[in-house]
């Protein structure tokens, strides 16, 4: 199909099929479009957090603001006042029978509330107030004390030292049990951007109200407002050094960590979490080459996970959650490992699966996750954009990474997904190692998987420099300030 029919298709497909209305106003996409208007489809017809964060980039980019202000109010008005998940945002909502429903995980099928979907409001939000120069809307007082729940119900004291969020198995977009309990990539990731988006927030609060740091604070808003800032920023520059230290990893840094000496107690040990040679798996060898680096999976006491996480791995680079050096050493291990990640249907979600007796008791014997399939190293077209925003963002600001062969890299898997998207009916995931086979339980017309084409149509082809759009404040501006 010519690329312009294709767009105008993708197009028509977000506008008049996905995009639905609560009170009378479009809110957000439903999760993949059913067959005809009756049919139902598990939970598919509800709109999703997380699968709106492609929707509401790309609305933001065509200039439709309301839309995605609407979106934000809705979610606020979801976050959850109970005692036990004040502050907690839903992972996905709809109207049924006129009501506004939402569900927190207890109807989802890990039963797990989506931890990612609250980190995710805040840094959207930050990035709708960016783009849409809506500073009024950042200084409310919903908008604000939204922000202190959320920050309440992650800046607070726990049994534990580490700077990290630990969550329960499946509390992101791998929503079912796949190992990933304790200190998920992904999470932390996004705990760094929702971090630094939520000091952005508020200081827009503070400058619209006049405030400046060196004056005595007039209320006791403000004063918890800069309470909370500072507090979010240490947490910040701690969480950095934490993650740089403990999940970074290249062929040097392996070889290191093999010789440790085990079973230390005190306070300068060099084996803080106990890691045992044993655990370090081989393929690692292959797998980093001389030159490649990334953040692994999870870091637990004794357990770490090296498996590869795309999604976390991307967004570590577009944060700037690591150093330029090491994001072009993150593209260069994707670019040697494409024949594993891209293969016939970018990208891959992790890296390797888990199989045998893993598989079993790792999953449950969870026949959606066999191998190669769904979460368990599936492959998901939505997740390319991501990676054409983590690299363009990276030319734009630093010097060039061409020699990897990431343009053409880009450019390959662009004509790939335009190729065999419409062919296979935008369908949600891909099976197998090469991600040739539409996924066994793949819902088709898949709404972040249209918008996903249509995000890597725009940077690729209309305007690269709207990459920008993802630039959080930086630590150091932040810092400064
Ligand atoms: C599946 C995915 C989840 C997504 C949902 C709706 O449950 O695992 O990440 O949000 O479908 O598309």
């Amino acid at each position: 199909m010519k690329e312009e029919l294709l767009v105008q298709l993708a197009k028509s497909l977000l506008y008049e099929k996905a995009l639905v209305k609560l009170d009378g106003k479009f809110v957000g996409a439903i999760a993949s479009i059913p067959k005809n208007k009756n049919s139902q489809d598990l939970n598919y017809n509800e709109v999703f957090i997380r699968d709106n964060v492609p929707v509401m980039i790309y609305l933001l980019l065509e200039g439709k603001y309301e839309i995605v202000r609407h979106f934000l109010n809705t979610c606020l008005r979801l976050q959850s006042s109970q005692f036990q998940t004040r502050g907690i945002f839903p992972t996905s909502f709809a109207e049924i029978e006129g009501k506004l429903v939402a569900d927190y995980g207890q109807r989802a099928i890990g039963r797990v509330c989506s931890v990612d979907a609250s980190l995710w409001w805040v840094i959207l939000a930050y990035i709708y107030v960016k783009k849409s120069g809506d500073r009024t809307w950042a200084a409310t007082f919903e908008v604000q004390s939204g922000i202190q729940h959320l920050l309440n119900l992650i800046l607070h004291p726990s049994f534990r030292d580490s700077p990290t969020l630990f969550v329960p198995d499946g509390a992101f977009m791998i929503d079912r049990a796949l190992d990933v309990w304790g200190n998920p990539v992904e999470i932390q990731v996004l705990l760094y951007g929702a971090l630094l988006s939520a000091v952005g927030l508020i200081q827009v609060d503070l400058e619209e109200k006049g405030y400046t740091d060196c004056q005595s604070s007039a209320s006791a808003l403000i004063d918890r407002q800069l309470y909370q800032k500072s507090y979010a920023i240490a947490w910040l520059k701690n969480l950095r050094s934490y993650m740089l230290k403990h999940y970074w990893v290249n062929s040097k840094i392996v070889q290191t960590l093999r010789r440790r000496p085990t079973e230390q107690y005190g306070d300068s040990v060099t084996n803080e979490y106990n890691i045992q040679t044993e655990t370090i798996p081989h393929w690692l060898q292959e797998w980093l080459g001389d030159q490649g680096g990334y953040l692994i999976g999870n870091v637990r006491t004794g357990r770490p996970d090296f498996r590869f996480f795309t999604l976390g791995n991307c967004l570590g680079a577009t944060f700037d959650l690591i150093s330029p050096a090491q994001q072009r050493s993150l593209f260069h291990l994707m670019c040697q490992n494409q024949t594993a990640l891209f293969a016939q249907m970018p990208l891959r979600i992790c890296h390797p699966p888990l199989d045998n007796e893993d598989w079993r008791k790792k999953t449950g014997y969870d026949r959606k996750n066999l191998p190669w399939c769904y979460h368990n190293a599936g492959h998901w077209p939505c997740l390319f954009w991501f990676f054409v925003i983590a690299t363009l963002r990276h030319k734009c600001h630093q010097s060039s990474v061409d020699h990897l062969g990431i343009d053409i890299l880009l450019q390959d898997n662009y004509e790939l997904l335009a190729r065999r998207l419409p062919q296979q009916n935008w369908a949600e995931y891909f099976d197998g190692p090469n991600g040739v086979w539409v996924g066994q339980q793949a819902r088709l017309y898949q709404t972040w998987t249209i918008v996903g084409f249509l995000l890597t149509h725009h940077f690729l082809k209309v305007n690269p420099e709207d990459t920008n759009i993802m630039d959080l404040p930086s630590l150091k501006d932040i810092e400064n300030a």
